[in-house]
């Protein structure tokens, strides 16, 4: 019998080479049914290449993939089938309306004439995008086009949805009706991976994380095991702090990160050292927080610009 508990992903070493670049570096993960994974890493950390190789689009370089528990290696083709992707390139065609796009697609799934048109208009009422149906690519803004390539993706009502960056660029509104149809798209049981580097979006969606850098993994938890393993429950920010506060702060053996305006401390007795700063040194302008998914990330990939 199947094992429904079975992960619908299996990496094992999972490699990407480039030439010799080293893009993905030996990872190992799981993705369990039903489950919103999050792949997390700034620009250039390997997410989109990782995610190539999950929808077969080229082979590992090395290790073991498996999906829905057939190899990648030999079961492209079944895979395929079983997965919807809505990439990180625009992806749509320029020359076709909005419901032909749909159209179009739904072929390459066997699917023709009525039925194709059923499931293309049913997506749309999913997106909110019935209205403009007959309109062309162009005329659609950023969220809309975003909304038609994911729908694009669940033409084959697929059980694993892989969306690359599908919030990236958009404006909060389209954003916040993105995260509604992924939500949508989770309660409905579907398993669900996304790479973003929004990490309020990774906060709210997901259910587990990988958070990975140069081809390597650098961290795997929830949300909640991440933040309260790597920076606590809450944070303190200085603004320009003085040397005399520094000076404080290292007699007390703090550690603290430092950007050109701040410094930010994750301390364990953060409210009392809080307090303490405070009332020492009233005119510091400093602030106490919740810690958030942001602060993990910066203090795992570090500060520097990337690309
Ligand atoms: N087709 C390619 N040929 C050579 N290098 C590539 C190619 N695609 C991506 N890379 C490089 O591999 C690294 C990982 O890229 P990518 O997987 O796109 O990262 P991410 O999606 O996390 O931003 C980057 O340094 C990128 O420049
Ligand atoms: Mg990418």
């Amino acid at each position: 019998m199947r094992d429904v508990n079975a992960p619908v992903v299996r990496a094992r070493n999972l490699t990407k080479r480039y030439g010799p670049f080293l893009a993905v570096d030996h990872i190992d993960f799981d993705i369990r049914p039903g489950e919103c994974f999050g792949l997390l890493g700034p620009n250039g950390a390997g997410k989109s290449t990782t995610i190539k190789m999950l929808h077969c689009f080229f082979p590992p370089s090395e290790g073991e993939l498996s999906l829905f528990g057939l190899p990648a290696e030999t079961h492209a083709r079944e895979i395929k089938a079983r997965m919807g992707v809505c990439g990180q390139e625009p992806s749509l065609d320029p020359d076709l309306s909005v419901l032909q796009n749909l159209v179009v697609f739904a072929r390459y799934f066997n699917n023709t004439g009525r039925e194709a048109r059923r499931r293309a208009e049913q997506l749309l009422a999913f997106i909110s995008l019935s209205h403009k149906k007959n309109a062309p690519i162009v005329s659609l803004s950023g969220g809309m086009k975003r909304r038609l390539q994911i729908a694009r993706a669940l033409l084959s009502d697929p059980q694993l949805v892989i969306l690359d960056e599908p919030t990236t660029g958009l404006d909060p509104q389209s954003r916040h009706q993105v995260w509604d149809r992924i939500s949508h798209l989770k309660m409905e049981g579907k398993t669900i991976l996304l790479t973003t580097h929004y990490m309020d979006e990774a906060e709210t969606l997901c259910d587990r994380l990988l958070i990975m850098d140069h081809g390597k993994i650098l961290e795997e938890g929830t949300p909640p095991e991440l933040i309260a393993r790597h920076v606590g429950g809450w944070v303190i920010e200085i603004v320009h702090p003085t040397l005399e506060v520094r000076a404080w702060l290292s007699e007390r053996g703090l550690a603290f990160e430092e950007t050109s305006a701040r410094a930010v401390l994750h301390p364990p007795d953060a409210e009392a050292l809080f307090h303490a700063l405070r009332q020492r040194f009233p005119g510091c302008s400093c602030s106490l927080r919740r810690a958030t998914l942001e602060d993990v990330f910066l203090k795992l990939t570090g500060r520097e610009l990337r690309e």
